[in-house]
């Protein structure tokens, strides 16, 4: 079995708000996903609003037919939209005021009380939830007694590490392999205490493969580089092209 992919479509809303104006579609761009084999679909409610809308996130509940997995920090107020809106899955994520994207993985064990409550909110309602950690022993013991059902493993490290690596020689590779193993490790762990396993953050159609190869992991949530080579190429082929990276990568080469 393939792992799945969902697509984050976020920049989708990026280039939409940029211009407060009505195009592109997040509906329109995560049916064309959809129909071109992605798993579900991924966004993100900022406490900013910077991309994705409240009313976005409505929308896409009607609309998106496979899986919709909403991410958010674990404030009470996102938490009430999530009731109401009631995505497939939502995923805790931590949030900074002026970061560019999210920075890392949620803490839970700093965090643990937070999480706890906001994860205890979500259950009541029946909703699946996820937490967004750094492949880390102790962060996925911390996301399985603050309740949890899946953990997302944060890829940053590793993606940032093949982003300097030339070929498998080359520098970065060292640290590319450490940050692999280290979410192979996390994953098995993870999948040992009985929660689902999924991972993301800076992949691309190089890095995505060795990563899939580790089976424990069964979702893939990817953004940027996938809506970068939509921009070039359109959403059917970038979507279509992804997936053939986790299935190849999936089947060992
Ligand atoms: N997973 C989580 C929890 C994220 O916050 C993000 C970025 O919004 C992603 C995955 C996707 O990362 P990227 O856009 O780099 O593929």
């Amino acid at each position: 079995m393939t792992a799945r992919l969902n697509v984050n479509i976020d920049h989708v809303a990026t280039v939409r708000q940029a211009r407060r104006a009505p195009e592109p579609s997040v509906a329109a761009a995560a049916a064309l996903c959809e129909q071109a084999g992605a798993d579900g679909i991924t966004v993100h409610l900022r406490a900013d609003r910077r991309h994705i809308q409240d009313a976005d996130v409505f929308t896409l509940r009607r609309t998106v037919t496979t899986y919709l997995n909403l991410e958010m920090s674990v404030a009470d107020e996102m938490i009430s939209v999530a009731l109401e809106a009631r995505p497939d899955a939502v995923t805790l994520v931590p949030e900074n005021p002026n970061e560019i994207t999210t920075e890392g993985g949620l803490d839970v064990r700093a965090n643990s009380k937070a999480v706890r409550a906001a994860i205890d909110r979500l259950r009541e309602c029946d909703l699946f939830a996820s937490v967004f950690i750094d492949p880390d022993a102790e962060q996925v013991a911390a996301a399985r007694d603050a309740g949890a059902q899946q953990v997302e493993l944060c890829t940053a490290l590793y993606a940032e590490a093949t982003l300097g690596a030339r070929g498998v020689h080359g520098e970065g590779a060292g640290r590319a392999a450490a940050e692999l193993k280290r979410l192979h490790e996390a994953a098995r762990l993870a999948a040992q205490s009985g929660l689902k396993v999924a991972a993301g953050h800076g992949l691309t159609y190089r890095n995505v493969g060795a990563l899939a190869a580790a089976r424990e992991i069964e979702e893939f949530n990817i953004g940027h580089n996938l809506i970068a080579r939509a921009v070039l190429v359109g959403l059917d082929p970038a979507v279509r092209e992804m997936r053939e990276a986790i299935r190849r990568g999936r089947a060992g080469g």
